[in-house]
């Protein structure tokens, strides 16, 4: 049985007293969550105090990007080694932003990937098609050649432990939230691919969280479907309350 997940990205928000208070209330309120395992992830400049401000409590510590080199000449970028150091356990890789905005490239995500998890860091790897694309009817094909190009050279053991994050591109901050069964379909289609490239068995232990306009009133029904096992979530991550809504439907 998978245990269900639901990370915070807060992506390029809050300031860092206010990352701080929002991460303080989360671990007091974590005490009394037994059903799901949680994490934020906050921006990397605010990972070591919110690190701090979560310890020793039931709340996971994320970060939303890194590069895959070690260490070396690369101003402005920050290496997996660097997130462990800081305490983290997750890291968002190919988040839509990170792949439309930045042009990461799946060859990109999947060097990071490696370097991710040769760290012992746990990827939450993204993938989610255009709104174009799923007009065209090429969403499974979309979200199969990103995990085909993401994941290249994974294991079974290394995938079962990782995290796929499907997020729909047009349902990303727009309110626009994906229909309980249309994610439901997209998520079968993803296990079904595991199961074919992999096994059935791994299949069974990837946790796969739908990701796009999630929130309190929204997640109990796309929680429940069964291959929805948590959710990333983002503009309802940045309120304790609306947060802790959403983790209330698990
Ligand atoms: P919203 O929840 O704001 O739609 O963002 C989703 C997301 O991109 C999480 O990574």
């Amino acid at each position: 049985m998978r245990r269900p997940f639901i990370a915070g990205n807060w992506k390029m928000n809050t300031t860092r007293a206010e990352g701080v208070a929002l991460a303080t209330e989360l671990a007091k309120a974590a005490e009394s969550i037994t059903k799901c395992d949680i994490a934020v992830c906050p921006p990397a400049v605010y990972v070591d105090a919110v690190g701090a401000a979560i310890r020793g409590s039931k709340v996971g510590l994320g970060a939303q990007n890194m590069y895959h080199e070690p260490s070396g000449a690369f101003t402005g970028e920050i290496s997996a080694a660097m997130l462990v150091d800081l305490g983290c356990r997750y890291v968002i890789l190919g988040h839509s932003e990170r792949r439309h905005v930045f042009h990461e490239t799946d060859a990109d995500i999947n060097k990071k990937v490696h370097a991710a998890l040769k760290a012992g860091l746990t990827p939450i790897v993204c993938v989610g098609e255009l709104l174009a694309e799923r007009e065209a009817g090429t969403t499974r094909h979309v979200v199969e050649t990103q995990c085909n190009g993401s994941l290249a050279g994974v294991t079974a053991e290394q995938l079962a432990g990782l995290v796929i994050a499907y997020e729909p591109v047009w349902a990303i901050g727009t309110g626009k939230v994906a229909t309980p069964a249309q994610a439901e379909d997209v998520h079968r289609d993803l296990r079904a691919w595991i199961a074919s490239r992999f096994d059935a068995a791994t299949a069974e232990k990837v946790r796969i969280q739908y990701g796009g306009s999630v929130k309190a009133s929204n997640a109990p029904e796309l929680l429940s479907q069964p291959n929805i096992d948590g959710a990333l979530v983002g503009g309802a991550s940045l309120k304790a309350a609306d947060f802790l809504g959403i983790v209330a439907g698990v």
